[in-house]
C-alpha cells in the first residue's frame, strides 16, 4: 500500500485518536500541498502551560539581538542557548542576557548546522527564528521536528511549498509555530481592531496595507560594513520578482477582517514596475561599471501592487516598495459600511458625518473610548521597553502569556502560511502580466469554523 492508498483508506475508516487526531503513527512522514490533512486542525490549539518557557534564540545579527534584550526581560523566560554563524554574534548576544541578571546562555556558532544542536537540547521549549529569509521554514520544521514550539521573522516561508511544510509539520507534530509579525500590536493596528470587532466600521468592505520602507542603502551595504549576511535582501531581489514582504501590511488587516476565522482569501492578482533606481544607486556607490549598477541585475521592480478578494466578496491591496524615496508607511486602511479607519497618518470618518476626517478632539475621544487593552495595561513599559516603539515587546510579552497560560497563540500556521504564500503567488501574478492565481485554503476548511482572534479581550 502506498501513502496516498495509506490516508485514503484512513480517511474512509475515520482513523482518529482521541479529540478527533490521527496519532502519529497513523500518519506518514511528509509534509507538502498534496498531502491530504493529517488528521488535526490547529485553530484555537493550546498546550499544557509552560511554568518557564526555555528559549534557544538562531540568529543574532541587527535583528536577534532586539528579541534577546525585550525577551530577557520579560518574567518566566530563560534564554538557554543563542545561535549564530558568528562566534563574536552570539557572544554579544548572550551578554544581554547576563546583563539582564540571567545565566549565560550556551554558544552555537562555527558552522552552517550548527543551530541544530539548540533545536535537539532537551531543556528548550521555543525556537526563535531571526535569520534570513531562506533559512525560516527548514529551521522551523526542523525544531518542530524535535518537539519545540517554533516561531520565526518574516515572511515565515518564501513558497507554497514551504507553507504547506510548515503547516503539514505543525499539524502533525501538535507544536505552536508564530509567525513574529511584530505589526499586529502596533497601537494604531490595535485601536483599528478594537473597531472593527465593536462593530464601529460596520460589515468590512475593503482594507489597504503596505510595506513602503526605502532600504536601497541597506540592501547594497557589503557585510562587512554592516549590512545584512551575505546581501541577503539584494540577492532576493537578483532572483525574484513580486512582494516578497507582504506580511506587515497584510497581517492587521487579516485580524481585522478575520481572515482564517470565517472568510479565507480566494485569488490574487498582482503587477510590478520595472526596475529603476536600484542601478542608479549602486552607480553612485560602486561606479558605472558594478554589476549592481546594471538594471539587468535585478528581477525585482521596484513597487509591487497586489489586490486580494477574498471569499466573502472583500478585498485588500497590499503594496511593497523598498526602493524609491518615501516616508516610511505600512497604509493600515480599513472601511467598512459604517466609516473608515486610515493610517499614516491616523485619520477616521465615521457615520453620521463620514465625508470628512474626525478633528484631533473627536479622534483623542476615540482613541480613549476604543484603545486596545494591550496597549492601556502595558502601553508605558512597552514604551520604556522599547523594540519599533514598543511593538516587539508587546508582541513578546503576548507570546510569552499564551505560552505560560496554556493559550492559543495570537497567529498561528495558518496565518503564516496564507500572509507569507504571497511571496511566491505575486510573483507567479506578475509573471504572468498580473493573471489571477488562486490562493490555497490552507486549513483545509477551518476557516468556517474556527473562533474569531482573542486578543482583544486580554
Ligand atoms: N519585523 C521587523 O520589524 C523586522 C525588522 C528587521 C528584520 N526583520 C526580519 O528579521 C530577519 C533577520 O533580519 P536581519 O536584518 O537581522 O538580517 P541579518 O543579516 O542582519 O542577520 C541574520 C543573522 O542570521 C545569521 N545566520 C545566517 N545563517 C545562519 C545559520 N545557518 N545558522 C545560524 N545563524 C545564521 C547571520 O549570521 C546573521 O547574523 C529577516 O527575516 C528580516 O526580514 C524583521
Amino acid at each position: 500500500m502506498n501513502r496516498r492508498d495509506f490516508l485514503q483508506l484512513a480517511g474512509m475508516a475515520g482513523l482518529t485518536a482521541a479529540g478527533g487526531c490521527r496519532t502519529m503513527e497513523q500518519i506518514f512522514e511528509g509534509g507538502a500541498g498534496t498531502v491530504p490533512w493529517s488528521g488535526c486542525n490547529m485553530a484555537g490549539f493550546r498546550v499544557e502551560p509552560l511554568p518557564v518557557v526555555r528559549v534557544g534564540v538562531i540568529g543574532v545579527g541587527q535583528r536577534g539581538p532586539g528579541h534577546v534584550k525585550t525577551l530577557a526581560r520579560i518574567p518566566g523566560v530563560q534564554i538557554v542557548a543563542i545561535g549564530d554563524l558568528y562566534a563574536n554574534r552570539t557572544a554579544k548576544a548572550a551578554k544581554l542576557v547576563t546583563e539582564a541578571g540571567h545565566p549565560a546562555p550556551q554558544e552555537y556558532h562555527g558552522s552552517d548546522e550548527a543551530w541544530r544542536g539548540i533545536c535537539e537540547r532537551e531543556d528548550v521549549d521555543l525556537i526563535y527564528i531571526c535569520t534570513p529569509w531562506l533559512l525560516h521554514t527548514p529551521m522551523a520544521v526542523y525544531a518542530m521536528e524535535c518537539g519545540k514550539h517554533a516561531v520565526s521573522e518574516v515572511p515565515a516561508a518564501v513558497t507554497e511549498e514551504e507553507c504547506w511544510q510548515l503547516v503539514s509539520t505543525a499539524e502533525e507534530t501538535r507544536r505552536h509555530f508564530m509567525m513574529l509579525e511584530n505589526s499586529c500590536y502596533g497601537y494604531n493596528e490595535l485601536l483599528a481592531l478594537s473597531l472593527c470587532r465593536k462593530g464601529v466600521l460596520g460589515d468590512l468592505v475593503h482594507g489597504e496595507g503596505a510595506y513602503l520602507h526605502d532600504l536601497s542603502d541597506s540592501k547594497l551595504t557589503p557585510e562587512d560594513t554592516g549590512g545584512y549576511q551575505g546581501r541577503w535582501r539584494l540577492e532576493w531581489t537578483k532572483q525574484h520578482t513580486g512582494n516578497p514582504y507582504p506580511t506587515p501590511g497584510l497581517g492587521p488587516i487579516c485580524q481585522y477582517m478575520n481572515i482564517n476565522r470565517g472568510d479565507r482569501f480566494d485569488f490574487l492578482t498582482s503587477v510590478s514596475t520595472d526596475v529603476f533606481r536600484m542601478p542608479q544607486k549602486a552607480a553612485r556607490a560602486f561606479g558605472e561599471k558594478a554589476p549592481e549598477a546594471r538594471h539587468a541585475y535585478y528581477r525585482q521592480g521596484d513597487m509591487n501592487t497586489t489586490i486580494i478578494r477574498t471569499y466573502r466578496g472583500r478585498t485588500i491591496l497590499v503594496e511593497h516598495d523598498t526602493t524609491s524615496p518615501e516616508p516610511y508607511s505600512r497604509i493600515n486602511l480599513i472601511k467598512g459600511t459604517k466609516g473608515i479607519f486610515a493610517d499614516y497618518p491616523l485619520r477616521v470618518a465615521l457615520e453620521p458625518s463620514p465625508h470628512r476626517w474626525m478633528d484631533d478632539q473627536a479622534l483623542s475621544e476615540l482613541k480613549a473610548k476604543y484603545e486596545h487593552p494591550l496597549w492601556q495595561k502595558n502601553g508605558n513599559a512597552a514604551k520604556q521597553r522599547g523594540g519599533r516603539g514598543g511593538v516587539d515587546y508587546l508582541m513578546n510579552l503576548r507570546l510569552i502569556h499564551c505560552l505560560r497560560n496554556g493559550l492559543p497563540l495570537d497567529m498561528d500556521v495558518y496565518d503564516a502560511a496564507s500572509w507569507s504564500c504571497l511571496v511566491e503567488l505575486t510573483e507567479r501574478s506578475v509573471l504572468k502580466n498580473g493573471k489571477p492565481v488562486e490562493i490555497p485554503d490552507f486549513t483545509r476548511g477551518g476557516w468556517k469554523t474556527a473562533e474569531p482572534l482573542g486578543i482583544v479581550n486580554v
